[in-house]
């Protein structure tokens, strides 16, 4: 059997946190969850509350924070467009000054520090798919970069707190992940194709649709966190996590139409200020490094996201 572990979340009342939490649970270990509510939400944690493993922290990262952990899983950072240019301000100082306190708290207690960097650190890539040696092309002064360059620099912190304290880090570079407890409104395209869909209102393309995007479903970047975690201490990434399986946003929107019986038409829309035009990684390392590769297929994914997002707008008395 494996060791139990004491293992620190932040973010883990979010998207991907709260799935990381549910498959830490049932792998055996004690779980803190750190999180400050800003798009987290209390309903996806809520099953684990009564657990006895299970303690949750109310919390900003950007504030330090003194508690005992063997590892930091630090996912605490708004994720989304909408979401990290509310308030682009705090969106750096959630990713520096949070990363800081992270950084200083796994140094002070002896523990081995994750971070969820995201392949927006290439930005608007010249090269496709995206290698990790690839240092990207990021806009320093555009509405995304509180997010692109606070991620860039929280990425600069975990290999000098490595070099500089020797701490044991991991850096993954997430791509696109979707799936059930993805927020309904959070203006990401699988969420809005979604909703659109199930309510046959107009499906919103921006662009002409032939921008592509790589959609990873959560239960296989849940496992590439688990095994990179795991993995020897020289293992200290970046590493890009994602589908590498490239689809047009067209042919997406498409296929959720398809999916859920919608009688919602294609509207095309201006393209936003920014946007990739392509995005796909390149995972030969992480093949090799974790033996890991997406087995979710685009189908089975968006079906299980589907039936989250009809039960969720069911609940709120939209459907
Ligand atoms: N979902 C993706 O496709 C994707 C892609 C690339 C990178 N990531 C990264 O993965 C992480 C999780 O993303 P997600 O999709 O689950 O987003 P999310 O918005 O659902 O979750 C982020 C969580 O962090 C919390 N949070 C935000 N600021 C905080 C702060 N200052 N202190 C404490 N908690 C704070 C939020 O309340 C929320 O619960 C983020 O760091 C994000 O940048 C996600």
């Amino acid at each position: 059997m494996k060791k139990r572990l004491n293992i620190i979340v932040t973010g883990g009342a979010g998207f991907l946190g709260s799935h990381l939490v549910e498959r830490l649970l049932a792998d055996g270990h004690h779980v803190l969850c750190v999180d400050n509510f800003f798009t987290g939400d209390k309903r996806n944690i809520e099953p684990y509350l009564d657990h006895p493993r299970f303690e949750m922290v109310r919390h900003d990262i950007t504030y330090p924070l003194y508690i005992e952990g063997d590892r930091i899983f630090n996912l605490a950072c708004p994720a989304s467009p909408v979401n990290y240019q509310y308030d682009p301000v705090q969106t750096v100082r959630t990713n520096v000054h949070g990363a800081i306190n992270m950084l200083g708290l796994a140094r002070r207690i002896g523990a081995r520090i994750f971070q969820a960097s995201t392949s927006e650190v290439y930005g608007d890539p010249e090269i496709h798919p995206q290698v990790e040696s690839y240092w990207g092309r990021v806009n320093p002064i555009g509405p995304r970069a509180c997010y692109d360059e606070g991620k860039r620099c929280a990425e600069t912190l975990f290999f000098d707190y490595h070099r500089q304290h020797g701490l044991k880090i991991k850096v993954a570079r997430i791509f696109n992940t979707y799936g059930p407890r993805m927020q309904l409104d959070d203006g990401r395209v699988v969420s809005n194709f979604i909703v659109q869909a199930l309510l046959n209102q107009p499906i919103t393309v921006y662009g002409d649709g032939s921008q592509t995007r790589s959609l990873c479903y959560v239960t296989d970047m849940i496992e590439a966190f688990i095994r990179f975690m795991d993995t020897d201490e020289e293992v200290i990434g970046p590493i890009n996590l994602g589908n590498p399986v490239e689809q047009t946003i067209l042919s997406l929107a498409e296929q959720i139409i398809d999916l859920t019986g919608s009688r919602s038409k294609i509207e095309f829309m201006p393209l936003p200020i920014n946007d990739p035009v392509r995005r796909r990684p390149d995972i030969s390392q992480a093949r090799e490094v974790l033996a890991w590769e997406p087995r979710v297929g685009c189908a089975a994914g968006l079906a299980e996201t589907v039936a989250y997002f009809e039960a969720t707008l069911r609940r709120d008395g939209e459907l």
